[in-house]
């Protein structure tokens, strides 16, 4: 682009898109530097920085953000997949509140993490137990080390571009640096959805667990076909290796998540995001007798402590939210409306000639560009026009986005792309 000086004039539409979104959000601007000297980079979650700087929000009502200089916007972010519900979902808040009217900060057992793996075990099939955690990172992390007690192996198969936490992420080069950030196993990276180097991963003989989620999320949206994932369950069976379905995310796109959806049974499952409403979550679970291994009564060898894994907010928001909220009808609807926003997008950008495209599935997609200063216009454009999508192109839809929603966001789309 450079050559033809596009890349100069794509400069200059940035600096212009920067000026424009800072002159009006002074009180965003104050907040960000007064955070800036006591919070590095001004947040305490990486992935909410965007250029020139994040608009802080000051409140949150049903499927919209509002800024703190006054500026609303429709959250198509959705939290990363956290806001599934849309914002402070009445039957959640209830539950909680009634629930904190009986104490929390405990240190016992009570009935809620009961009744809550109950819900979980009957709507997952590879669950058939499970244990809570504070977040998906901790829920993969604990996945993991009990698949390699159980197998005894320390391989750990990862994919490039997955992202299982701040300390299990991984780049588009297999065989580059990895995040030094991340955790020391033993991991052994192999291409997402390339069938043909799976005899080779598997020939490594040290495999303990593949860790995979069927739909990468950060990694850019990108599904695994069918193929990929069966191919992988048949030689994890045949190796005796553990295969971990990743649900985090992708636990959305149907009742029983995408294993239900892909018809593939992992021999373990984590969980987090939306599960509990919005509250803090996570959760590894699956076969009874990789489980066992938390069980005293059985000679299980580990333990898991926590002091908030059971924690009274979580449990009663996802007891909630599981009964009352996530039903199969709203997940179908959800994730129609994805599919039918994402063709859209899709058509939008081919008509434009833009080297811009989308991937995803369901309610989760990405707007993808083969130069990241067309990402970083577009999501400003969108900003401008009311309407928050992540700035890396990521879309979560909640429950609470309409048609009409996404008829705004296909407008304001088609309208930026006829402005070049
Ligand atoms: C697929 C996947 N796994 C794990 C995580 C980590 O979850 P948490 O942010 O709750 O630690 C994320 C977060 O984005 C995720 O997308």
């Amino acid at each position: 682009m450079d050559e033809t000086g596009v890349g100069d004039e794509l400069d200059r539409r940035v600096a212009e898109a920067h000026a424009h979104y800072a002159a009006i959000r002074p009180l965003s601007r104050h907040e960000h530097d007064r955070a800036c000297a006591v919070l590095p980079g001004g947040n305490t979650r990486s992935v909410l920085h965007f250029e020139p700087f994040p608009f802080r929000v000051a409140r949150a009502d049903g499927g919209r953000l509002v800024d703190l200089d006054g500026h609303s916007y429709i959250d198509f972010c959705g939290n990363y997949t956290a806001g599934l519900l849309g914002h402070s979902p009445e039957r959640v808040r209830d539950a909680v509140i009634e629930a904190l009217g009986r104490g929390w900060s405990l240190g016992a057992v009570h009935t809620l993490e009961a009744d809550l793996a109950q819900l979980l075990c009957q709507r997952f099939a590879s669950i058939e137990q499970v244990r809570f955690t504070n977040s998906g990172t901790e829920a993969n992390l604990m996945a993991i080390g009990t698949a390699l007690a159980f197998t005894g192996r320390p391989g750990v198969a990862v994919f490039d571009r997955a992202y299982h936490g701040g300390v299990l992420s991984f780049g588009p080069d297999i065989d580059g640096p990895h995040n030094p950030l991340n955790v020391p196993h033993h991991f052994r990276p192999a291409r997402f959805d390339d069938i043909d180097g799976l005899p080779e991963l598997f020939a490594i003989g040290d495999l303990g667990c593949v860790l995979i989620e069927p739909v990468q999320g950060a990694g850019g949206c990108r599904p695994a076909s069918v193929e990929f994932l069966r191919e992988l369950r048949d030689r994890c069976q045949r190796h005796g290796v553990v295969l971990i379905f990743d649900e985090v995310m992708t636990s959305r796109l149907a009742p029983g998540g995408a294993q239900q959806r892909f018809d593939i049974r992992p021999d373990m499952t984590t969980l987090g995001k939306y599960l509990a409403g919005g509250m803090t979550f996570g959760a590894f679970g699956g076969r009874r007798d990789i489980m066992a291994q938390f069980d005293p009564s059985q000679g299980g060898p580990l333990t898991q402590a926590g002091t908030f894994n059971n924690n009274v907010v979580s449990m009663s928001a996802a007891v909630a939210t599981l009964r009352h909220e996530i039903d199969a009808d709203t997940l179908a609807v959800v994730n129609t409306r994805g599919d039918g926003l994402q063709r859209r997008l899709e058509q939008v950008f081919s008509r434009s000639g833009l080297p811009m495209w989308v991937t995803g599935l369901g309610s989760m997609l990405t707007v993808h560009a083969e130069d990241d200063r067309l990402l970083e216009l577009y999501f400003h454009a969108m900003v401008a026009d009311g309407l928050y999508p992540a700035r890396r192109g990521f879309m979560a839809l909640s429950r609470l986005i309409t048609d009409d929603d996404v008829d705004l966001l296909i407008d304001a789309t088609e309208r930026w792309c006829a402005a070049w």
